[in-house]
C-alpha cells in the first residue's frame, strides 16, 4: 500500500495568513519546506498504487492534488485516480476542500452519519455542481484496502447545529494482500484502551501533533484554549504511550502553526510512508 502525506498542518496551515508567531515568521522568511511551511492536514492512500483515496479534504486540496503526480488525471479526459474521500471529522480544515472538488463528474464521500448531517449545507451546495454521494464507511475500499473505524472524539465543530455521537474518527487502513496497515488519528482527545487496541500491530500511525504541550497556544499567542479543551492530546502526553508498541512507527501530523516540532517523527508535506 502507499500512503502520502499531502498536508501536515492543522487548520490555518503554516504560515497562517494572520499569524506573526515565531513559527509562522520563520516559515515566511522563505517558502522552502525545510523552514516549516506546511499545508493543511490531508493524506492520500492507495492499495494498488492506481486507485487512490483521500483522508480528509483540506482547504489546500487543489495545490495538493496538482503537485502529486500519482493523482494526475487521465488517460480519459476527465478520468481521475481519486476514488473517494474519507472524512474523519466535519471540521472546516478537513472538509472545505470538498467544495474545490465540484468539477468532479461524481464524488464519493465516506463519513459517519453525525458528520454527514453536519455537512448538509455543504452537500446542498455541492449537489448543484456534481453528483455527490455521502455514504457510511465500508469495510472494503476499491484498490485492495480494508478499513476499520473507531470513534475517538465527541467535539462538535463550532459551526455545526446538528447532534450525534460520532464526530471524530480514527481510521485503520490495511492492504488486503500484504497485510500492512496504517492508522490515521490526527484528532485524538485521549489515548484510551480502545485506541491502544486499535493501533496494536499497525506498521505506521499518524498521530495528533497539533500541540506539543497543553498550554502551547496560550503561551505562544496569548489566545485562550488548552490543547485538551480543543480535543487534542499534546505530543508530550502521547509520546509516553508509544513504548508499548515497539513494532509500530509513530509520526505526528496536523501540527498547529504554533508548534515548532521537527525531527524524524514529525510528518512533512509530501512524505511517503514506507509501507509494503
Ligand atoms: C481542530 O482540529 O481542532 C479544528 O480544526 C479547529 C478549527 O479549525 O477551528
Ligand atoms: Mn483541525
Ligand atoms: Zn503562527
Amino acid at each position: 500500500m502507499r500512503v502520502r502525506i499531502l498536508g501536515s498542518a492543522a487548520g490555518g496551515g503554516c504560515p497562517q495568513w494572520n499569524c506573526a508567531c515565531p513559527v509562522c515568521e520563520a516559515a515566511r522568511v522563505t517558502s522552502r519546506p525545510e523552514t516549516g511551511t506546511r499545508t493543511q492536514d490531508s493524506v492520500a492512500v492507495s492499495g494498488d498504487g492506481r486507485i487512490w483515496h483521500l483522508v480528509n479534504a483540506s482547504p489546500d486540496i487543489r495545490t495538493q492534488l496538482v503537485t502529486t503526480a500519482e493523482l494526475a488525471p487521465g488517460p480519459g479526459l476527465r478520468q481521475t485516480p481519486l476514488s473517494s474521500v474519507l472524512l474523519t471529522t466535519a471540521e472546516l480544515d478537513h472538509t472545505i476542500g470538498l467544495l474545490s472538488l465540484r468539477e468532479a463528474i461524481e464524488l464519493t464521500v465516506h463519513a459517519t452519519a453525525t458528520v454527514t448531517a453536519a455537512l448538509e449545507p455543504m452537500r446542498q451546495m455541492l449537489a448543484a455542481y456534481t453528483s455527490v454521494d455521502f455514504r457510511p464507511f465500508e469495510p472494503e475500499l476499491p484498490g485492495g484496502l480494508t478499513l476499520r473505524r473507531l470513534t475517538v472524539g465527541a467535539k462538535r465543530p463550532r459551526y455545526a447545529t446538528t447532534t450525534g455521537d460520532d464526530w471524530v474518527s480514527a481510521l485503520r487502513l490495511t492492504d488486503a494482500r500484504s497485510g500492512s496497515s496504517f492508522v490515521y488519528a490526527t484528532c485524538l482527545p485521549a489515548w484510551t484502551e480502545e485506541f491502544d487496541e486499535f493501533v496494536a500491530g499497525a506498521d505506521e500511525v499518524l498521530l495528533d501533533g497539533t500541540f506539543g504541550s497543553d498550554d502551547e497556544l496560550t503561551r505562544s499567542t496569548g489566545r485562550p484554549g488548552s490543547a485538551a479543551s480543543m480535543g487534542h492530546l499534546p505530543i508530550v502526553a502521547s509520546r509516553e504511550r508509544l513504548a508499548r508498541h515497539p513494532g509500530t512507527r509513530f509520526r505526528y501530523g496536523h501540527l498547529n502553526n504554533t508548534n515548532p516540532a521537527a525531527g524524524p517523527d514529525i510528518a512533512t508535506d509530501g512524505l511517503d510512508l514506507p509501507l509494503r
